[in-house]
């Protein structure tokens, strides 16, 4: 009885510990979709700067995350060491830190990473140790090469290791597990101590990757999503060039429905007008950061008109309108549809930044080939 109490109560203290750390969809920046292999400390650097100079960081993106190929060889001892692009992890961290921001770091359960640098197969408490005292704040864990060693159906146990390894390293860490939502991974990810988990293959920055994960992935997914632990659609790919500031805007509209971590994707240094327009909207943030913690879930799907709903904190609405199609479409969002009570209701246009004033029964709006309208509706 005892011991049964004292489990009980260790459970709910990692289920808090994990709530403290991803509250809300973790925030930040990721250096893979942009720079690939050719991240280096030096750029690291220059990003965290442009974190705080572009606003990014007082918008809420605090987490500086280093993707793939920081790795090196390990030492006599085991110890795992960064490669000639990164100098001194530590110094790195404290430089980061020295910003008022967090950094987050990459590794694999197996051998080797995707981009076939050193994983932290045998290693994992040895790394996790390593990682809390460079003062790393975010482990990014990706599947990669634990193919070859590990049967498919072993991923709870493996990913279980590598966050019992966090837990006791001594540093609060956020967890991101990324195997690409296999196994349903969004059924045992929070009790092995995940904070959010990747639920497809990696995103191109392309409409037809962008869209196919954001909008027909993500159905069915959003009793998973809550407070420390979150469903993650992949990093964002806004101001990277593939796809046309309409759908960046689709793009960040949908990630903020989702309740998913907004982790930009692009060259902070140099961003354009409408980039940052995107990604600095902070009513759209808003929605994505809502306390509540609620992922949309879709009301309406006619043909290429898709609309969802997002229940927030303080009684209102996220509404999202969008339209998949080659051309523009007039939508409408009916209250009885929304399962919205009552007949009128005071509506904001999040991207116009606008009050719609009070709206009867129904909000009609043309919505351009591959756009959105994001509204907040007070009930
Ligand atoms: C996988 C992940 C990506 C990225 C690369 C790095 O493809 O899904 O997000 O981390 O590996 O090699």
């Amino acid at each position: 009885m005892g011991s049964r109490i004292a489990l009980i109560g260790s459970l709910l203290a990692a289920n808090c510990l994990a709530a403290d750390l991803a509250s809300t969809p973790p925030m930040g920046w990721n250096s893979w979709n942009k720079f690939h292999g050719n991240i280096t400390g030096q750029i690291v650097r220059e990003i965290a700067d442009a974190m705080v100079s572009s606003g990014m960081k007082d918008a809420g993106y605090v987490y500086v995350n280093i993707d793939d190929t920081w790795e090196g060889q390990r030492d006599a001892e085991g110890n795992i060491q960064t490669n000639e692009k990164f100098g001194d992890m530590k110094t790195l961290a404290d430089y980061v830190h020295g910003k008022g921001l967090k950094i987050g770091i990459y590794s694999s359960p197996g051998p080797q990473t995707c981009a076939k640098f050193e994983g932290s197969y045998q290693h994992e408490e040895q790394d996790a140790k390593r990682f809390a005292a460079w003062g790393i704040d975010y482990l990014k864990y990706d599947w990669c090469s634990a193919r070859d060693v590990y049967k498919q159906t072993e991923m709870p146990a493996v990913y279980k290791k590598m966050g019992d390894a966090l837990k006791n390293s001594g540093r609060p860490m956020v967890f991101s597990l990324c195997q690409y939502g296999l196994e349903k991974v969004w059924d045992w990810a929070p009790s092995i101590g995940g904070n959010l988990w990747r639920t497809t293959s990696d995103i191109q920055d392309e409409w037809k990757s962008m869209s196919t994960i954001g909008f027909d992935k993500q159905v069915n997914l959003e009793s998973y999503a809550g407070p420390g632990h979150w469903n993650d659609p992949d990093m964002l790919e806004i101001g990277n060039g593939g796809m046309s500031d309409v759908e960046y805007r689709t793009h960040m509209s949908l990630w903020a429905m989702l309740a998913a971590p907004l982790l930009a994707g692009n060259d902070i240094r140099n961003m354009d007008d409408a980039t940052k327009a995107i990604l600095l909207n902070k009513e759209v943030i808003a929605i994505d950061q809502d306390a509540l913690g609620r992922q949309a879930h879709r009301v309406v799907k006619d043909g290429p008109k898709e609309i969802w709903v997002k229940p927030l904190a303080n009684g209102d609405l996220a509404v999202a309108l969008f339209n998949r199609g080659y051309t523009a479409e007039l939508m409408s969002a009916n209250w009885v549809d929304l399962e919205i009570k009552g007949s009128r209701h005071k509506v904001r246009d999040l991207w116009a930044h606008v009050d719609r004033g009070r709206v009867s029964d129904s909000y009609a709006v043309q919505v351009s080939s591959h756009g959105v309208i994001m509204l907040r509706v007070t009930l």
